[in-house]
């Protein structure tokens, strides 16, 4: 496999676990609010990382290509309310989305087909967290700064399972 592409997946693996610990910090941070519901959401959303990051593992593993497993950064995050940890989430998922397509232009310049048909579920993958993160912030401007509506927004949330 081409270097370049093989060292962008190997640090996607750092950034999908990254993402992991990204959404754990912002999940603790509604635990602290007694906000249950959009702490689990993104604690769901946290475990959806792993599995992100599993998958690239597993596919350079499957290629015989070595995975480094390098430091993750420290999550460092101040929030002051839900959406800020709604823009926070937002944000990172551009550029994680951002990410994903320099490794696709990297795979499209080193001719490297199968690596571009693993990465299509990636790309399909950033428009659906994409779509999520937009969503959750839409939701929680409409609340604006109505606790009741706050309170009910928190269950419905809290009823993601996967
Ligand atoms: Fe793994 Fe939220 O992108």
């Amino acid at each position: 496999m081409d270097k370049k592409v093989v060292e962008l997946l190997n640090a996607q693996v750092n950034k999908e676990f990254f993402s992991a610990y990204l959404y754990l910090g912002i999940s603790k941070f509604f635990t602290q609010e007694n906000l249950m519901g959009f702490a689990s959401w993104y604690r769901v959303q946290a475990e959806e990382e792993q599995e992100h990051a599993m998958k690239i593992y597993n596919y350079l593993l499957e290629q015989d290509q070595d995975v480094t497993l390098d430091p993750i950064n420290a999550v460092d995050i101040k929030l002051k309310d839900a959406l800020d940890a709604a823009k926070e989430a937002d944000k990172h998922e551009r550029y994680i989305t951002d990410s994903i397509n320099k490794i696709m232009d990297a795979a499209v310049a080193a001719k490297d087909y199968r690596t571009q048909l693993f990465l299509n579920w990636f790309i399909s993958e950033q428009e659906e967290e994409e779509n999520n993160s937009k969503e959750m912030i839409a939701k929680i401007e409409m609340v604006g700064k109505d606790k009741k509506s706050l309170y009910l927004l928190d269950k419905e949330v809290g009823g993601r399972q996967g």
